[in-house]
């Protein structure tokens, strides 16, 4: 094997790496947006659904009243009637997304909005452990007599950690009062921003060191029809006009064991704008083309209607780079961040295919290329990387000469393997590629073993071998779906499994890690023979050297049965003997995975490895992902 240090054959672009959310599996909602009241605003279909009553209520206590006319996005509030003669407590239980993950010595915020004419009604909250023990609490006293909607919180702490916490809300005194956007959040959240991110989850994100994030899908972008597509502008300003939806992975829509999946919002725009700020990442959006999901009825926008959407799209670069004296950067300003969010890229439509396709992404393109030449316009090549489906976009799109082409796959072990060599062909000279979605499926089953495990992350290591060889035609490339809880999701493979409290990595996850963490700048030459290593004698490998911090490394897959006996050739290194750090992911198992609350059966082994005369001498165990670095 010789690899050659002095020959770049391509440049890594260096936000390469990146990551895709899309709320599903309880990724947002549930998920990494830290609310822990499930339906705080009334809103979902029943409006009552996440709520039980707790105490002595009699009909008449509780109304729910919808104030469509004067409040679109918010319609619905709950109001608490209470005459003296209620001498028994009453009350609401809230049993937050499955349950609420709370922390010993935490702080909790609880909050609400009300509206009463007079003082009457105290609210009084409890938060109880899986075992009906009361493990915090404090008082809520609304003192405002004007009969407005008026904003109020108070904090306690938590004297014990439970994954299955429910709060109780009880309402003492008398008298009448109306409430809405109850919520519960606690304070331990990401940067300790205030109704907030779920702390260990952008931890995780954060230690891949993404290149780039693509928000908010996925499907939920298409949505199951039209009028249940994503629509920014709804999901910024002031979270109590943000509207509530419901989710495409709802079991209405997705026959899966989630009917109470609805989106609030609360993790919106301006939200992903700065998460991806956090991260380093840069913003990258995907927005409705005037299509509803074409897998469920594929509902279209008539051409002549298509202006809106296309204005939310000059509208959204507006609000993310727009000057603060603009309609969209005010806004963006008034939330807090005055600075743009410096966007370059903007995705339009999510797997959406054929001519209604091309036709609608055209006016989409002219906009654009108008308006903001400087925005790099990603277009779907819908779901299948072979059929006919896939070759006509590919050749309209290429026509077109749209930026850049996203291409999904969700396929078997053995298509990832044949497929190392995928990009290697591709045309130079044409669009580039967005590999957005790929999640290698070992089997379609819902078992522990099949959902995220060793065969399946042994093949994407391999695949994504040819993707960093290939870094000059594939800029970006982003694992799916990110994140999944383990009492609510509705797809696999994912590449981060959660459940109220904690995180777990898969050994997909590791792999990702593995080509994020280590892209540098140049591919060059790693070859046998004269050729490259993409699948003979069971061998997959890429190389890349670091200018910045001067290191070569090298990722070579073996996905065989048996080890190999390596002598590596470090043509045109400068040190003639030294060390190597290597990096091991191996597991005999084929279906060897990672198990919530188990030790991991897959993670990075790390160890030295020396080298002398140039050569490095290294055996690759069966089944093994190697990540090899060294100091130029
Ligand atoms: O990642 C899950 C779904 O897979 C996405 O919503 C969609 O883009 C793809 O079909």
């Amino acid at each position: 094997l010789v690899v050659d240090v002095n020959t770049s054959t391509a440049k890594v672009d260096p936000n390469m790496w990146g990551v895709f959310f899309e709320d599903i599996n309880m990724g947002a909602d549930g998920g990494i947006y830290a609310e822990l009241i499930k339906n705080r605003s009334f809103e979902f279909f029943r409006p009552m659904m996440g709520w039980k009553n707790l105490g002595a209520v009699r009909e008449g206590n509780y109304l729910i009243l919808n104030r469509q006319l004067n409040s679109e996005a918010n319609p619905r509030y709950l109001r608490v009637l209470k005459e003296s003669t209620d001498k028994q407590p009453i009350g609401l239980r809230n049993e937050g997304f499955r349950g609420m993950g709370v922390k010993q010595g935490n702080t909790y915020e609880f909050s609400l909005w009300y509206r009463q004419k007079s003082p009457g009604i105290t609210v009084r909250v409890e938060l109880v452990d899986s075992q009906g023990a009361v493990i915090g609490k404090s008082e809520l006293k609304p003192s405002q007599n004007n009969n407005q909607w008026q904003y109020q919180e108070v904090s306690f702490t938590s004297s014990k950690t439970d994954h299955k916490a429910t709060l109780q809300v009880w309402f003492d005194g008398d008298g009448s009062i109306d409430l809405d956007m109850i919520s519960l959040f606690p304070t331990d959240t990401w940067k300790g921003r205030k109704k907030g991110l779920r702390a260990d989850m952008v931890q995780t994100l954060a230690d891949l060191k993404p290149g780039f994030i693509r928000f908010p899908g996925g499907c939920i972008v298409e949505g199951f029809d039209l009028s249940q597509r994503f629509q920014w502008k709804k999901t910024v300003g002031p979270i109590e006009s943000r509207q509530l939806i419901v989710n495409r992975w709802n079991t209405e829509f997705a026959h899966r064991l989630t009917p109470d999946y609805f989106q609030t919002s609360g993790l919106g725009f301006y939200e992903y704008f700065l998460l991806a700020e956090d991260l380093g990442a840069e913003p990258l959006p995907i927005l409705n083309c005037g299509m509803a999901c074409q897998f469920n009825t594929g509902e279209v926008v008539p051409l002549d209607q298509l202006d809106e959407y296309v204005q939310d799209a000059l509208d959204l670069i507006e609000f993310a780079n727009g000057s603060v004296n603009s309609t969209w950067g005010k806004l963006r300003a008034d939330m807090g961040h005055p600075a743009p969010f410096n966007l370059k890229m903007l995705g339009v439509g999510n797997e959406n295919w054929g001519p209604q396709y091309v036709e609608r992404l055209k006016v989409f393109q002219d906009a654009l290329k108008k308006y903001h030449p400087e925005i790099k316009i990603i277009a779907s090549s819908g779901t299948d990387p072979e059929g006919a489906r896939f070759d006509y976009l590919d050749k309209e799109l290429r026509a077109m000469n749209i930026d850049i082409i996203d291409e999904h796959f969700y396929r078997n072990p053995e298509w990832f393997l044949s497929n190392a060599k995928r990009y290697d062909k591709y045309d130079r000279t044409g669009p580039k590629i967005f590999a957005g979605e790929y999640a290698s499926h070992s089997k379609n089953n819902k078992k522990p073993e099949y959902r995220n495990n060793w065969e399946a992350a042994l093949s994407e290591a391999a695949f994504l071998t040819g993707v960093e060889r290939n870094a000059d035609v594939v800029q970006l490339a982003s694992y799916a779906p990110l994140f999944a809880h383990i009492d609510g999701w509705q797809w696999t493979p994912d590449l981060i499994w959660v459940d109220n409290l904690n995180v777990f990595v898969t050994p997909s996850y590791h792999v990702q890690k593995m080509y994020s963490t280590n892209k540098g700048t140049d591919v060059v030459p790693l070859l046998r023979d004269g050729k490259m290593l993409a699948g003979e004698d069971n061998l997959y490998g890429s190389a890349v050297v670091d200018k910045n911090t001067k290191e070569l490394v090298l990722k070579i897959i073996n996905t065989g049965e048996s080890q190999e006996i390596l002598n590596i050739d470090l043509k045109g290194i400068k040190k003639s003997s030294g060390e190597a750090e290597v990096s091991v992911l191996q597991h005999d198992d084929p279906l060897a995975h990672n198990e919530v609350g188990q030790a991991p059966s897959v993670s990075p082994i790390n160890s030295k490895v020396n080298y002398k005369g140039k050569k490095l001498p290294y055996t690759l165990k069966a089944k093994s992902v190697n990540l090899i670095k060294i100091k130029l």
